[in-house]
């Protein structure tokens, strides 16, 4: 099955698969793992930072044999790529199955310009294109500020807007921006789920996906996967913490362990704890 009939199910079945950013090998290790003991679906995705310190390459070919070992479908995304240029270069790398290209920091007619260049490359090699016109606040880590939410609403997708940005680069998935942020807050914002009925009545053919899962309750996720047809959720903070409080409670209860992937296993059991819990949230459990 390739991304396409992954999400066309997802949609029809409504349920949305986990797209889980890659920090390092444990994690990489863990989401696998999860997915495997879920009989779920999984999509590993790297962002910029996660691709310079894995290299293209490793990556690729990290992922082909992880879907051997673990026997469960997986598919690969890259996130959040900033140029056309990285988004062609990992279409022509071979391997990946869908490519971000977030270009909500461009203004709109350039954006749909460099967007259309990474579309006809991907189409032509079967990859999905993800496109953003809307940018997704803040950074994947753990905030001590409150979000000012008026500010906040104005970054907001709107819908004609993104039909037109559909229409014009003809891409498969748009990152909509509806009450969710980069990173976990002290007071997370609600999603806002009237819009996200509007975003979705307004481009009927593309699929949505949710970024900034991190620190949003379950059940306004599974409101969004089921109101907004969902069909991949984006979740990285709440992994990197998980491994931080993991890795640091290893290192204080072995001060004399040198040899670090000792310590790793218990590490991807608590990082994949939290993968399998999204999961039962996303509802992709046992659809393989
Ligand atoms: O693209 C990645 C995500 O949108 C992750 O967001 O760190 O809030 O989970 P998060
Ligand atoms: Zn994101």
């Amino acid at each position: 099955m390739t991304a396409r009939d992954w999400f066309d199910r997802a949609q029809k079945e409504g349920f949305a698969i986990g797209a889980f950013n890659v920090d390092n090998m444990d994690i990489f290790k863990a989401v696998c793992l999860a997915g495997k003991n879920k009989k779920s679906s999984v999509m590993l995705e790297f962002s910029q930072g996660e691709v310079s310190y894995f290299g293209l390459k490793n990556i690729v070919d990290l992922t082909v044999n992880a879907r051997q070992e673990y026997g469960i479908p997986i598919l690969l995304n890259l996130d959040h790529a900033k140029s056309a240029e990285d988004c062609i270069a990992a279409v022509e790398q071979a391997g990946f199955d869908d490519v971000h290209f977030d270009g909500s920091d461009l203004p709109f007619e350039k954006n749909v310009e460099e967007t259309k260049k990474v579309v006809e490359n991907a189409h032509k090699k079967g990859l999905l294109v993800e496109g953003e016109i809307d940018k997704i606040s803040t950074l994947s880590e753990v905030h001590n500020e409150e979000i000012d939410l008026e500010l906040l609403k104005k970054s907001y997708t709107d819908p004609t807007k993104a039909a037109k940005f559909v229409k014009e680069t003809g891409v498969d998935i748009l990152a909509a921006v509806f009450g969710n942020v980069h990173g976990i807050f002290p007071v997370q914002p609600d999603l806002d789920i009237d819009l996200l009925s509007k975003i979705r009545e307004a481009v009927p053919s593309c699929f949505l996906s949710l970024h900034g899962s991190s620190g949003i309750p379950a059940d306004q996720v599974k409101t969004a996967i089921n109101v907004g047809k969902i069909v991949k959720v984006n979740l990285n903070t709440e992994l990197r913490v998980a491994y931080r409080e993991a890795i640091g409670e290893e290192l204080s209860e072995n001060p004399e362990e040198y040899a670090s992937y000792k310590l790793a296993s218990d590490v991807i059991l608590a990082v994949a704890a939290v993968v399998e819990n999204k999961i039962d949230v996303f509802g992709s459990a046992g659809k393989i």
